[in-house]
């Protein structure tokens, strides 16, 4: 038996990379049977069909572009490394790369949200009325928006994966994102028009309009694109052209409602108001926790799942 061949199949069942990457993908996926053991793993290979879905997501990229996968060097550099690791459920981190903006991320959510609810909850609570659901419901939003976003970042993996990963940014954005995003808006709104306040008079207020009217028609893009195969867009691959622009204008949408919350934490007469001794709480949860997500988001961006052309 040839040296290579032999090499192969004494390599461990765990040991054998489950995502997609550049090279020796159509190999790996030829030594796929017999199915291994994974006790932790739903295996995409249960799905009978992993084998041709797994080619199809080389072959029928939804940009036609041939290859849907393995789209930064860093990933194919990390290739070795993954053969040695076992993949975890939604392989959120198949990069040093991914690991490090995970990272930031979290740290920025970390500082992001319980800061901000902190500096709603240690005002007088009652007295801010309507008001005080407003930012601990909205930087909620931002926090499962950014949560929700992050599967569904790393290169495109097997079927069976990628349906997770799919279940869980639906789940996250349709079940927290824009219930929070929608509730906590309409307080504020209702707060100002109880006390016949003008509406809509800062950039925060502006941004965070356009945030929350956007948000809904990102959610209902992507259903369309996504939801009975996508026949809202006529199906199959007409529908799957369609994932780029969600993807493109998802990233616009969450770099706005950071701003957005950075408008406010740091520039609202509002948050002003709360003195001196909040100046440093403001910092850490505006000035430091929300660049912190958006690096992490930005570093886990694959430009290659955007092309237009
Ligand atoms: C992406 C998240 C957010 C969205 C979409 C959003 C949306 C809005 C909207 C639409 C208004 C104006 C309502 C009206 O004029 O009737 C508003 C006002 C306000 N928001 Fe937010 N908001 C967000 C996050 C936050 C956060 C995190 C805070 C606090 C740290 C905050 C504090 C305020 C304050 C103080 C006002 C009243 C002053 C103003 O109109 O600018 N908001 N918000």
């Amino acid at each position: 038996m040839p040296k290579a061949a032999s090499r192969r199949r004494s390599r461990s069942s765990l040991e054998r990379p489950l995502l997609s990457d550049t090279d020796g993908l159509r190999s790996e996926a030829a030594e796929l049977s017999p199915r291994p053991d994974h006790p932790e793993l739903h295996d995409p290979r249960d799905s009978n069909d992993y084998i041709g879905a797994y080619s199809e997501d080389i072959d029928h990229d939804e940009n036609g572009n041939g290859n849907d996968s393995g789209d930064d060097d860093e990933y194919a550099h990390d290739y070795e490394h993954r053969t040695r690791r076992r993949v975890s459920f939604l392989d959120m981190v198949p990069s040093r790369r991914d690991k490090v903006s995970l990272g930031l991320i979290v740290i920025g959510l970390a500082l992001f949200l319980p800061l901000t609810w902190a500096l709603v909850l240690t005002a007088n609570v009652r007295a801010l009325g309507w008001f005080a659901p407003h930012p601990p419901l909205n930087a909620l939003a931002i926090t499962a928006f950014v949560l929700g976003i992050m599967p569904v970042q790393p290169p495109t993996p097997p079927a069976g994966i990628r349906a997770a990963r799919l279940g869980v940014h639906q789940r996250v954005l349709l079940g927290i994102a824009l219930p929070a995003m929608t509730i906590g808006t309409s307080c504020m709104y209702w707060n100002k028009h109880i006390h016949g306040a003008a509406h809509i008079t800062t950039w925060h207020a502006r941004f965070g309009i356009a945030t929350f009217c956007w948000m809904w028609l990102q959610a209902a893009f992507g259903a369309a694109s996504a939801w009975k195969g996508g026949a809202a867009f006529g199906g199959g691959m007409k529908a799957k052209a369609m994932y780029k622009y969600h993807r493109a204008s998802g990233y616009a949408l969450v770099a706005l409602s950071l701003l957005t919350a950075v408008l406010a934490g740091g520039y609202s007469t509002w948050a002003i108001s709360r003195g001196e001794q909040f100046v440093p709480l403001r910092i850490v949860a505006f000035g430091v926790g929300i660049p912190l997500v958006f690096v992490g988001l930005a570093m886990r961006v694959r430009p290659s799942k955007m092309k237009f052309t």
